[in-house]
């Protein structure tokens, strides 16, 4: 065999398809989505524009806060032995007591209230029977639509002890959502979002997956705004005040590119190396950004996986 320079990849191969259970039900009294109504759960085109009136930016407050509330109670389900179905419980049970309605539930033909992506799958994971095991790294990602809006928001949280390798990964891709984030300002180019991903990503040696972007999201779960992760010049349209949108940087070990399971949701990494993810709901500010998907006082997930700060070296 040829010398590799590179890094072992963590190339856990562990996840397979387990069985889905049926769908929660939703009481009537839940407002739902119009694509719920719809054959196949087809949100037809995107009729949102890209900016959001004062109203609509103060009912993502809630929604986002909803969300970033049940994110964070979501983690603290993962652990060894816990399926990804009990995750799904938990996450419908406390979007409905918020009065919400869990937006992935008959989006499209997905089944489920929550996606759960483990290991090497990079998003869109369906819960199901499979039981997570010690060393797994699982994404969650909790949309909830309240007030006619939806808040959208995910994070990596750890299955017992992960190995070193995962551990970076999930650093790395925490901190190019950050400094994505911190270039958000009216009239920045949506290039400059990608690039600031990129800055982070290449010196780890970290892929970016091109195949899934950030979206715009308001009234729409998905707008037209796209958010590439990846850096393209001629993508020079202007953020301005108002715009609602995510970022959601997918972030891998080995190489992007992607394969899709025959369920047709389920996305993992061609090379089944590990991949990690975390999402916000912005808006843009008239000097900046605001974070949406927080709780009223501030938290998040992402401060339980928060970046190791840089030991200063000397000299
Ligand atoms: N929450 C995902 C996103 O970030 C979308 C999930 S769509 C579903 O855009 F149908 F898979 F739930
Ligand atoms: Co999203
Ligand atoms: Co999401």
């Amino acid at each position: 065999m040829a010398k590799r320079k590179r890094r072992p990849l963590v190339r856990s191969a562990s996840v397979h398809p387990g069985i889905v259970g049926p769908a929660r039900p939703v009481p009537r009294h839940i407002a739902r989505p119009p694509y719920v109504r719809n054959a196949g759960g087809e949100p037809g085109p995107a009729r949102m524009s890209p900016v959001r009136s004062p109203t609509e930016i103060e009912a993502m407050r809630r929604a986002g806060a909803a969300a970033a509330e049940i994110l964070l109670i979501a983690g603290q389900q993962v652990a060894p032995g816990v399926t990804t179905d009990a995750i799904d419980e938990v996450v419908h049970a406390e979007v409905l007591a918020r009065g919400a309605y869990p937006s992935p539930l008959g989006y499209r033909t997905f089944p489920k209230s929550v996606c759960t992506s483990v290991n090497e799958v990079i998003c869109h994971g369906i819960p199901d029977s499979r039981p997570l095991v010690a060393g797994d790294i699982v994404n969650i990602d909790v949309t909830v639509y309240l007030d006619g809006v939806h808040g959208d928001t995910s994070a990596m949280f750890c299955a017992g002890e992960v190995d070193a390798e995962s551990r970076r990964l999930v650093s790395g891709t925490l901190r190019a959502l950050q400094a994505a984030i911190a270039v958000v300002a009216p009239g920045v180019p949506v290039s400059e979002i990608g690039r600031a991903i990129e800055g982070v990503a290449r010196p780890g040696g970290l892929g970016v997956v091109r195949e899934f972007v950030g979206h715009g999201v308001g009234t729409d779960f998905h707008g037209n705004l796209q958010i590439p992760h990846y850096h393209d010049p001629r993508n020079a349209t202007p953020l301005a005040e108002g715009m609602t949108f995510t970022i959601e940087p997918m972030l891998t070990l080995g190489s992007p590119q992607v394969e899709l399971w025959s369920d047709g949701w389920t996305a993992v990494t061609a090379d089944r190396s590990r991949t990690a993810q975390f999402e916000h709901t912005l808006v843009v500010t008239a000097d900046g950004v605001e974070i949406l998907t927080v709780t009223a006082d501030g938290r998040c997930a992402h401060d339980l996986s928060a970046a190791p700060v840089p030991r200063a070296r000397a000299g």
